[in-house]
């Protein structure tokens, strides 16, 4: 369910902008597109982010005063197969979302970075104040130019510019490339899990609904200077300009073995699983400082796996019948073609 609309001001939804591409099955996008379909104020428009033209006629057209760009080519593994589908959607994508942005005199941009910005830092819990010049993938590379351009940006124009580190986000109508769907199907097929770094891994799990309330809560507290950054020892997480970082992770990190534990209990089956060593591009462990998050936004992501990944197998788990039809035939179709 979308939360309500915060600021009781504005009378609808901003507009979804983002092109349905093949990354993984569209059938799931136009699923989750038609929970919107009676959404007041809502519209879908489709769109590539790299088509200049197109992304200038849209700020020009549409009246756009506050922006959430949560469009992107995402996946670290991806990266390393098809480099450029990221700096087309990342680089020339978050370009015309600026330029836009820049037009429009937008009152807050809010974009989503990620926590593999952090690459290669050893140091925990990750925190918005640490050096992230280390990168390890390009997908990471990316987020971590969305934050330079986005605070050129705040710089040169004044536009309140907030990026948000998102750690490992799961729940309902995730991402079927991501671990939570690959090893649920498998488990339920009964076929092995891959489970690299031989299973010394750790990740800040974020639950979705968390993600959205840190969303929306960040949208309205628009991003000013701090007036205490000075170019003498200069903070990464905040600037002179109106431009800031936050980390949205549940400040948990979690072993993945332990992660598969619960997932197993969920689903009642035990699975097989098969160690692997620590994929290229994959960082060993993850873990989120949510001081500034929570200092500025007032707002701290509580879910714990034991109640999350439940939730993600309920809606996984729905029957090809039930009482609800439309929300059933979704979940189906999602895990068809996970
Ligand atoms: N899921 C996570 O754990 C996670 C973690 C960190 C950061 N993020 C970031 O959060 C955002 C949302 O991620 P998600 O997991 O929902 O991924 P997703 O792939 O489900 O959603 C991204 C959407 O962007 C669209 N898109 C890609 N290139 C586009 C283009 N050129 N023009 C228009 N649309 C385009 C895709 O079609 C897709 O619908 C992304 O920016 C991602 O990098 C996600």
């Amino acid at each position: 369910m979308l939360p309500a609309w915060p600021d009781s001001s504005v009378s609808t939804w901003p507009s979804a902008y983002w092109l349905v591409n093949d990354y993984y099955d569209v059938r799931l996008k136009e699923a989750r597109l038609a929970q919107l379909a009676n959404a007041s104020g809502h519209r879908f428009l489709k769109l590539n982010l790299a088509d200049r033209a197109g992304m200038k006629a849209l700020f020009a057209d549409h009246g756009i005063k506050r922006v959430v760009h949560l469009a992107a080519q995402a996946g670290v593994r991806y990266s390393l197969v098809n480099p450029h589908a990221y700096t087309e959607s990342n680089i020339e994508g978050f370009m015309n979302i600026l330029e836009g942005c820049r037009h429009a005199k937008v009152d807050h941009l809010v974009y989503a970075s990620s926590s593999s910005v952090y690459g290669g830092n050893t140091h925990m819990p990750f925190s918005i104040h640490h050096n992230v010049d280390h990168p390890v993938s390009l997908y990471a590379a990316s987020k971590k130019a969305n934050e330079l351009m986005a605070h050129c940006y705040a710089h040169l124009y004044r536009i309140p510019c907030t990026g948000l580190r998102f750690f490992t986000v799961y729940g309902p109508w995730g991402r079927p490339d991501m671990a939570l769907f690959i090893f649920t199907k498998a488990i339920l097929e009964g076929k092995p899990i891959e489970v690299f770094n031989h299973g010394k891994m750790k990740r800040d799990f974020t639950y979705v609904d968390d993600i959205v309330e840190g969303i929306i809560r960040t949208l309205d507290h628009p991003a000013t200077p701090n007036p205490a950054w000075t170019g003498e020892q200069p903070d990464p997480g905040t600037s002179s300009a109106p431009a800031r970082v936050y980390n949205i992770g549940n400040h948990q990190p979690v072993e993945l073995l332990h992660f598969i534990e619960v997932l197993e209990d969920a689903l009642g089956k035990k699975a097989e699983k098969k160690l692997m060593p620590l994929q290229p591009g994959d960082v060993p462990a993850t873990y989120a400082d949510i001081d500034d998050l929570a200092n500025d936004v007032g707002f701290k992501p509580a879910t714990p796996i034991e109640v999350g990944i439940p939730r993600f197998v309920k809606w996984y788990h729905v029957p090809p019948v039930g009482d609800d039809h439309e929300r059933t035939d979704d979940a189906a179709l999602a895990r068809r073609h996970s």
